[in-house]
């Protein structure tokens, strides 16, 4: 019997390959998409966060990473997270209610009060310096502002930690206000002073938050850090004269 080749250009394959890709690269929005067809325990999450999180939290995916989401309520958040970050991922999530009901492969659950340090640090002992930590727990300002300060010197040193819902950082019920001493947008603003430490001519130390900080960003309802190795800091004048 005669195999017949066709007898096809390059540009069919090319042409192929382009119409299969997006088989196998997914869209930025993947998770958008996931939250979107969720069948499974329910989800609960404002709209517009998805673009942070796809940008923030997608050099994650398929890597070893730990995970600790701050607030479980209904688990579906961290089956999302599982899924989105793939095979790898370790998910945790915390809440002061008994959640148990919602472990599953890669997904652990710890009861405790997210502002009780002896309790995170049993959680960071457990399963390692956090990768992500994302606080949708109780956004009353006390809790906030405890869990951080505790956890984000304890996570891994290229880490993000994102902090959600703080428009309660304007509401006197959570402990808001606007521009009141203690909420965390207000810790959050005198972190960009401490971010930029090294350039204010003495007027401010440097501390650890300014050595292991890159970059802190503002969204509506969201404050998020990055951390990561500095390197020497210089300017360069490139080009002619
Ligand atoms: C907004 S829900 C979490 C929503 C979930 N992350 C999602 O996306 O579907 C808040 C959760 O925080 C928990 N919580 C409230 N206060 C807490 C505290 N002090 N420590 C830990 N968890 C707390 C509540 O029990 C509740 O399950």
């Amino acid at each position: 019997m005669r195999t017949v080749i066709p007898k096809v250009g390059p540009r069919f394959y090319e042409y192929r390959c382009m119409w299969f890709l997006p088989l196998y690269h997914a869209p930025m929005t993947e998770l958008w998409s996931l939250f979107q067809n969720n069948d499974g325990n329910i989800i609960h999450k404002w709209t517009h966060y998805f673009p942070a999180y796809e940008e923030h939290f997608s050099r994650f995916k398929n890597r070893p990473a730990v995970l600790v989401e701050i607030g479980v309520f209904k688990g579906g958040s961290l089956e999302l997270w599982k899924k989105f970050l793939g095979p790898r991922v370790q998910v945790v999530g915390i809440d002061i209610e008994d959640k148990s009901e919602y472990e599953q492969d890669q997904i652990a659950i710890r009861q405790g009060d997210q502002s009780d340090p002896v309790f995170l640090q049993s959680v960071v002992d457990e399963f390692g310096p956090p990768d992500i930590i994302i606080d949708d727990g109780s956004h009353q300002m006390e809790h906030v502002t405890a869990s951080f300060e505790f956890l984000y010197p304890r996570m891994s040193p290229t880490g993000v930690y994102f902090v959600e819902d703080m428009h309660t950082a304007y509401w006197p019920e959570y402990g808001g206000g606007l521009r009141k001493a203690d909420t965390f947008i207000e810790k959050s603003k005198h972190l960009i002073d401490e971010l930029n430490a090294d350039h204010a001519r003495g007027a401010l130390a440097p501390t650890d938050f300014t050595r292991s900080t890159l970059s802190i960003h503002f969204f509506d309802s969201c404050v998020i850090f990055e951390k990561g190795r500095h390197l020497p800091k210089h300017d360069l004048m490139i080009g002619k004269e």
